[in-house]
């Protein structure tokens, strides 16, 4: 018999829109692909549905969460298996327009059956704070918290962090979410003339320890116009390698955490303590 597994649930959330929680989603869960753990990605923008496009299977989907929530399919049906890495499955969103759909005992059982099947499950959330983003953080076990170094970014996360501390399975049961910051769209140019906020300070503000900084970066573009998550684009590039470090420390791993190349006139600079 097959070892039933235990995942652990991981949700990418932001408040704000447009921050990077789906390319986040694509690049971690492809990161931790690579590194050999069972991952499925779930898309949670019921109507919008980008994680498909990200991942390039857009071609590919058949069933979404939706049908599977409605039992118009079952789960391994509805999973799409990553053409590149075959540890690595997507599930893909429903562009349907009612969104109420997306019921809360539909999303648990689907949640309780993905628990069984993989390492991770990685869940993308919708923009906003009301009642998708609530689901789609309902059963995480850790919530990264996507946010750019802007003020109006910085605001949202604070207004996820309290939803993730009141509207969880976790936060019910009297325990917390494990709350991780992933910085990301740093732009090394603004940092230098001070139109952006200091990474220490938005880790601060938000109390969350810090779990990676993305920069800013061409090839995040480019690999999304592919379809293809940018860690598996060009792993070398440095937002890729932002993300393959941080999806590391996501599974322990001490990892100091640099700055993206710095234009300041002096070089990375590091940040003390362990990074998250
Ligand atoms: N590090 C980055 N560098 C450059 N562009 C980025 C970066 N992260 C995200 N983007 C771009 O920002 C836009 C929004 O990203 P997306 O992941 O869809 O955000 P969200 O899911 O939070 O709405 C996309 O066009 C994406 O390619
Ligand atoms: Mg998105």
């Amino acid at each position: 018999m097959v070892k039933q597994k235990q995942a652990k649930t991981v949700v990418v959330t932001s408040g704000k829109g447009g921050v990077g929680k789906t390319t986040s989603t694509a690049a971690l869960g492809a990161a931790l692909a690579r590194d050999g753990h069972s991952v499925a990605v779930v898309d949670f923008d019921i109507g919008l549905r980008n994680l498909d496009l990200m991942m390039g299977a857009e071609r590919r989907v058949i069933y979404d969460l939706i049908n599977v929530i409605q039992g118009s399919a079952n789960l391994s049906q509805a999973l799409i298996r990553d053409k590149r890495l075959d540890n690595l499955y997507l599930l893909p969103a429903s562009q349907t327009r009612d969104k109420n759909a997306l019921t809360e005992k539909g999303v648990a059982q689907v949640m309780n059956e993905l628990r069984k099947k993989f390492d991770w499950v990685i869940c993308d959330s919708p923009a906003g704070i009301e009642r998708g983003a609530v689901l789609a953080m309902k059963h995480a076990d850790i919530a990264i918290i996507i946010a750019n170094p802007e003020i109006s970014s910085v605001r949202d996360s604070d207004r996820i962090i309290g939803l993730l501390d009141a509207k969880t399975e976790r936060a019910k049961n009297g325990r917390e979410v494990d709350k991780h910051l992933l910085i990301t769209r740093f732009d090394t140019t603004r940092a230098g003339t001070g139109e952006m906020l200091e990474i220490d300070d938005v880790s601060d503000i938000l109390s969350v320890p810090l779990l990676g900084v993305v920069p800013e970066s061409k090839e995040v573009l480019s690999a999304s116009n592919l379809g293809v998550p940018v860690t598996l684009c060009d792993a070398n590039s440095a937002p890729a390698r932002a993300y393959i470090d941080a999806a590391r420390r996501l599974c322990g791993e001490d990892i100091p955490i640099v700055l993206p190349e710095e234009k300041r006139g002096f070089f990375a600079q590091w940040f003390g303590g362990k990074a998250a």
